[in-house]
């Protein structure tokens, strides 16, 4: 499944991060990819303990604990400290790759299991040309570009790219879930069936509420959680 979240960050923090990325200092990508995908990355990032990426993540993380439809969508049981990349100039793109299994946060040895990526687009799409998260899903490619502030989650299991940035910046923030239901499509079930009930919810009167087909369906919302998560 992929999903959109608009509105991830408010203007305030979007602007707050920028300002902290755009005067910090970068480094060559490659320093976290894997064997197969150094061959294929061709970007900057920010060092993973610098002030600027520490503050920055810290906003990303405050951001995410606001926001519903990331906690129904990843069911998150941890996440990968954010961090941050760029393309533009002679560092412009990402070839096709499938992201490592396992991601270690090195200040710790702390591990995750990455069930589900997460991108957070930084600058808007009028900014650059090309840079499009292009992933290859059940359906076919998709071509990703969101305005600045959304993010797109998607399965980690999927093959993708990022196209190369011919023209402006793109900025980007970028980490990894291990979701507390590893499964994709039950993941997505538990997802859909949640939407269903807000929908139910909305639809009905609120002096209906104690006994009718949304506690049922409530029920066994929780019921399956509770057969396939695993905190
Ligand atoms: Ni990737």
């Amino acid at each position: 499944m992929l999903l959109h979240l608009p509105h991830v960050l408010s203007p305030e923090a979007l602007a707050r991060c920028r300002t902290i990325v755009e005067t910090a200092d970068w480094e060559d990508g490659r320093i976290t990819a894997g064997t197969q995908s150094t061959q294929v990355k061709n970007n900057r990032q920010l060092p993973e303990e610098s002030q600027a990426a520490q503050t920055a993540r810290a906003i990303v993380l405050a951001s995410l604990s606001t926001c519903a439809l990331f906690f129904t969508g990843a069911l998150p049981k941890k996440i990968f400290p954010p961090l941050f990349n760029r393309y533009d100039g002679a560092a412009n793109s990402f070839g096709n790759h499938i992201d490592n299994s396992i991601r270690t946060w090195a200040a710790t040895g702390a591990h995750v299991r990455t069930d589900l990526s997460a991108t957070l687009f930084l600058s808007d799409p009028s900014e650059y040309e090309g840079g499009e998260l292009v992933i290859e899903d059940t359906f076919g490619k998709q071509a990703i570009k969101l305005a600045a502030g959304d993010m797109i989650l998607y399965p980690s299991s999927s093959l993708h790219q990022v196209a190369p940035v011919t023209r402006g910046t793109r900025l980007a923030s970028f980490f990894w879930i291990e979701s507390m239901v590893r499964d994709d499509a039950q993941r997505k079930l538990l997802f859909d069936m949640d939407m269903a009930i807000m929908a139910v919810r909305a639809a009905e009167s609120a002096d209906a509420m104690d006994s009718t087909p949304a506690v049922q369906l409530t029920g066994c919302y929780h019921n399956l959680l509770r057969m396939w998560a695993d905190t």
